[in-house]
């Protein structure tokens, strides 16, 4: 993202009444796409903060205009505010469109109206309702022995193998997959092309060709997968489940929508999933005091995957918001405008200094910890919160009782980030396990 006071090119309304943007020190324009090479997203939130709490950035590539909203009370206010709209096709400006940067297109309009990430209002929740019930407590209780299998057979293959190894595909990818797998019943062979889809969606540099591409790749794999479900009904998985829902009066839905939402069950839950494990297994491999107290009460984990979901929320800026009508934060006297595109920085939300004292610092007794957003907030809160908590703790409780003298062989700082700022966590991980 880069941050600019040129007019919005939606506005029909004056300049909002943005604070000046400054020029880095050292002079030049601060150009910020995310986190990229020696930067990460804790970087660019620190830098934007200086422009207030919703500052207009330009976002990167691509350059489309939009508000950033960075304060956490902000955040909370709009996720929940019926003047903001996540529907493109009724609330979205009207040069939005496939000329656009194909990443924006793919992320904010594309899927607009089809699935229940980007609808609004009523549609939102006709179309939320049934993987809401499908992801319920129940299915919750009957994923508990299927994950603690999954994470038994993953530490299994690590033990087995070298002792030198990259935690991001060995564990911390591996679990959340065959997670999905488990959950929507699907064949084994279906999950590399689709994966391979996927992550070329979160790729904010892919081309519209490539971006087509993953885009049908998906849409192929879950229509495959439907068509399964359809030919063996009854099965006790989240697909056969939206079926069931999808065919009853209240909950109906189109087969289009039904695939979407499995679309969007899918680019929500697997890699934000596959970062918060990898992020925490980071978060505790570098704090003994706290993977100590870990190890020793469940208490004590599930604090610690609050505190690494506070600071380095997963979901980093959720994709993009309309405003249906002006809203003014009652802190600040910003006004958000009718028409603008707003984008909500849950990153920057977790580790608002006005909300959370020393927020940079990893403290598993904060006692303020549980109040981040990293699940959203409001009408659009994760039906998965529940489901992701059990995998992040399960993967990471087993993992440090296998391996707990494990240690980077590289430094933190040296990471390397994901590049992207919809998503924020670690492409590797290399570590020497030890138990
Ligand atoms: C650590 C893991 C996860 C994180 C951080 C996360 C985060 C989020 C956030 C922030 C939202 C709201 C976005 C917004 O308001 O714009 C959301 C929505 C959603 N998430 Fe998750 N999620 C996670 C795991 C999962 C899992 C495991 C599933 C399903 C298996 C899932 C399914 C969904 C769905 C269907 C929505 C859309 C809800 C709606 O629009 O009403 N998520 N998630």
């Amino acid at each position: 993202m880069s941050i600019t006071d040129a007019p919005h090119p939606a506005e029909t309304h004056p300049a909002p009444d943005l604070p000046p943007a400054t020029a880095p020190a050292g002079g030049g324009c601060p150009v910020l796409h995310g986190a990229g090479p020696g930067r990460t997203n804790a970087d660019e939130v620190a830098s934007l903060r200086a422009h207030g709490p919703a500052p207009q950035v330009e976002l990167l590539p691509g350059g489309v205009s939009a508000r950033v909203v960075l304060s956490h009370n902000l955040v909370k206010l709009l996720s929940s505010s019926p003047h903001v709209s996540r529907d493109w096709s009724r609330h979205g400006p009207a040069q939005d469109d496939k000329t656009m940067v194909p990443w924006y297109w793919a992320w904010s309009v594309q899927t607009a109206g089809a699935n229940a990430l980007n609808a609004y209002g009523e549609a939102h929740r006709k179309l939320r309702a049934p993987v809401a019930l499908a992801l319920a407590r129940r299915r919750v209780e009957a994923m508990k022995p299927v994950i603690a299998e999954i994470v038994r057979a993953a530490l299994e293959d690590l033990a087995d193998g070298p002792s030198t190894v990259d935690l991001v595909p060995a564990f911390a990818l591996r679990v959340p997959h065959q997670v999905v797998i488990c959950l929507l019943g699907m064949p084994e062979q279906l999950l590399v092309p689709f994966h391979t889809a996927a992550a070329g969606l979160f790729a904010t540099d892919a081309s519209a060709e490539e971006m087509a591409l993953s885009m049908q790749g998906i849409r192929d794999v879950l229509a495959q997968l439907v068509a399964l479900r359809r030919e063996q009904p009854g099965g006790d998985d989240l697909v056969s489940d939206l079926i069931r829902e999808a065919e009853t009066d209240e909950n109906s839905l189109t087969d289009t929508e039904l695939r979407d939402q499995l679309l969007l069950v899918i680019t929500a839950g697997v890699e934000t999933t596959v970062h918060a494990i990898g992020t925490l297994l980071v978060d505790l491999m570098t704090h003994d005091e706290a993977r100590t107290l870990v190890t020793r009460s469940q208490e004590a984990m599930e604090d610690a995957m609050e505190e690494s979901l506070r600071r380095r929320s997963p979901a980093t800026a959720v994709p993009t918001r309309f405003m249906v009508e002006d809203v003014t934060d009652p802190v600040s006297g910003q006004t958000l405008h009718k028409g603008e595109r707003v984008i909500l920085h849950l990153a920057a939300a977790g580790t608002d200094p006005d909300v959370y004292e020393d927020p940079e610092r990893f403290d598993i007794t904060r006692a303020t910890s549980r109040q981040h957003l990293a699940f959203g907030y409001g009408p659009h809160f994760c039906p998965g919160a529940a489901l992701a908590r059990l995998e992040i703790t399960t993967a990471v409780r087993e993992f440090l009782q296998r391996f707990p003298a494990t240690r980077l062989t590289i430094s933190e700082a040296e990471l390397p980030s994901v590049q992207s700022f919809i998503v924020t966590g670690y492409q590797s991980i290399p570590v020497q396990l030890a138990g």
